[in-house]
């Protein structure tokens, strides 16, 4: 019982660092789409909170169930499928941590900008489109780890027997 409960938890943990990142750069690329400073202002202060509560849970919690689901459920953490897991979410965490970063600055730039009634600067272009690249391989391991995670692929990795 306690096994399903924390699996369930895992699985909505999945759902979760999926769709909140994809709702989240789908409103984000919206909101600069229109090129309203004032909708950017907002819908970046939004993304904000949201990744704070959502996504950052959901960071924190993700690994800890995999581990203990992994542990109780006699898989080692070298299995190949697990460790590839655990390497693709550590390249996640390296794009997430900038990209939490860049949308805290966006945020700032565009209310400075709506304060001051003045343009959007340079800066935030320039953020917002490093900003989308970052999105690509973060998204995209996230998408690989839920595969690797249903498939559990026979992978030989160092060490593992
Ligand atoms: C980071 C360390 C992680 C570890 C050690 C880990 C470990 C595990 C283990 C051992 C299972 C099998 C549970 C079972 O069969 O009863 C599992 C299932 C699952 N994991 Fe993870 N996980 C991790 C991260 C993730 C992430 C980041 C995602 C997706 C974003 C994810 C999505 C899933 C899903 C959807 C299942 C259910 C698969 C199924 O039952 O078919 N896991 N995980």
């Amino acid at each position: 019982m306690l096994y399903f409960a924390v699996k369930y938890l895992h699985v909505v943990g999945a759902a979760v660092l999926l769709g909140t990142g994809a709702g989240i750069a789908f409103f984000m690329l919206v909101a600069h789409l229109r090129g309203d400073v004032r909708v950017i202002a907002g819908v970046a202060g939004i993304v904000v909170l949201a990744d704070f509560i959502f996504t950052a849970t959901a960071v924190l919690l993700q690994p800890v169930t995999g581990v203990w689901l992994a542990w109780n459920s006699g898989y080692s953490l070298w299995e190949g499928w697990i460790a590839l897991s655990i390497a693709l979410y550590i390249i996640t965490g390296m794009f997430w941590l900038p990209v939490v970063w860049m949308q805290l600055r966006m945020r700032d730039l565009a209310v400075e900008a709506l304060v001051h009634d003045a343009p959007l600067p340079a800066l935030y272009h320039r953020l917002f489109w490093i900003w989308f690249a970052f999105g690509f391989p973060a998204f995209a391991s996230v998408a690989v780890i839920f595969w690797l995670m249903i498939a559990r692929p026979a992978i030989a990795v160092l060490g593992s027997s």
